[in-house]
């Protein structure tokens, strides 16, 4: 058995997060009244009756009318870090934040204001909580290729410090095929490639993901599963899966923690790691989804070790960087 001590104590890299999904009910409200936003919610208890989710499509809904307190770019600031603040207390040594910039420029807000934000809180992330990170601009697949386009050569023609792209919102529907411009694109301009895949879609948009759009990386990946090719072909290739174990619990993806598969992802060789994703709606950050695992599953030290240690392979940090954290 594994104790929480020895468990933050690990060093470890966070490469599924959505920064907006840190926006936490007291911080939302701070920043509603600082910016004389009238919120749907008031107060935190009526905030507070919000957070039972049925699937993703409930969760987005909160989670982009939230993202209306933000305005400023110190609005975006705080938040960065209020994150890094908490995922230092998680022993989180590396991070790699996604942003959503079409929710913010859908809103009027200038997308420099998002970008300059969470890039000041980035910039001085190793100084202020010993914490490595990079910035991942993730794009709305419930939108248009278009739309993504657009906003992706704006980053690009403002030298926006971005490491690569992903691919987020409702899932079902809006599968990798919709995206080969974009990927190709970002894949020109020499950003590295994630997508979200598996969450709620079928195993065939991970394949997709993979063959249609070039992803390093899957995030979630879960429902890979179900296809025994696939895993085989996953395992082969060791690619790393972001896997979110009490973001899939609270939407829905898995009926309970003990139903999920990350121990038989684990049992099958595939390259998985531990992340919150939406720590602020979901029950915790990265240290609470390590605990919630070690007690259901019984983990012993070496499978903490070897997922948190997966998840600085599986990182885009240097390879000096990764050797100090290894
Ligand atoms: N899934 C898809 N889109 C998202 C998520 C998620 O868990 N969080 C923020 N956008
Ligand atoms: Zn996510």
């Amino acid at each position: 058995h594994v104790d929480a001590g020895a468990l933050t104590a690990l060093p470890k890299a966070e490469l599924h997060l959505h920064i907006e999904g840190t926006l936490e009910p007291e911080l939302i409200l701070e920043l509603a009244a600082r910016n004389g936003i009238a919120l749907p919610f008031p107060t935190l208890e009526l905030l507070h009756e919000q957070y039972q989710f049925t699937d993703l499509q409930s969760f987005l809904d909160l989670y982009y009318a939230n993202m209306a307190v933000l305005v400023t770019a110190d609005d975006f600031t705080d938040m960065t870090r209020a994150y890094l603040r908490r995922a230092k207390e998680c022993g989180v040594r590396h991070a790699e934040i996604m942003f959503d910039p079409q929710a913010h420029v859908a809103r009027g807000v200038e997308l420099a204001t998002a970008v300059n934000g969470i890039a000041a809180a980035l910039a001085t992330s190793v100084a202020d909580f010993g914490i490595s990170t990079e910035l991942i601009a993730a794009f709305l697949r419930d939108e248009s290729e278009g739309s993504a386009l657009e906003v992706l050569e704006e980053l690009l023609a403002m030298k926006a410090p971005i490491i690569g792209i992903g691919l987020d919102s409702a899932e079902v529907g809006n599968p990798p095929s919709k995206f080969i411009r974009l990927y190709k694109r970002a894949a020109e301009a020499g950003l590295r490639l994630v997508a979200h895949a598996g969450e709620e879609g079928p195993p065939s948009y991970v394949e997709d993901a993979l063959n249609l759009l070039g992803v390093e990386r899957i995030d979630h990946g879960i429902r890979a599963v179900e296809d025994r090719i696939l895993v085989k072909r996953l395992v082969r290739e060791q690619t790393p899966l972001t896997v979110c174990p009490l973001s899939n619990v609270r939407l829905r993806a898995v009926d309970t923690l003990a139903a999920h598969p990350l121990p038989q992802m684990i049992s099958a060789g595939l390259n998985v790691c531990v992340n919150s994703d939406d720590p602020a709606y979901f029950g915790g950050y990265v240290s609470a989804n390590f605990e919630a695992l070690a007690a259901e599953f019984g983990w012993d030290v070496a499978t903490v070790e070897l997922l948190a240690g997966n998840s600085i392979r599986s990182s885009f940090a240097s390879v000096a960087r990764k050797a100090e954290l290894l």
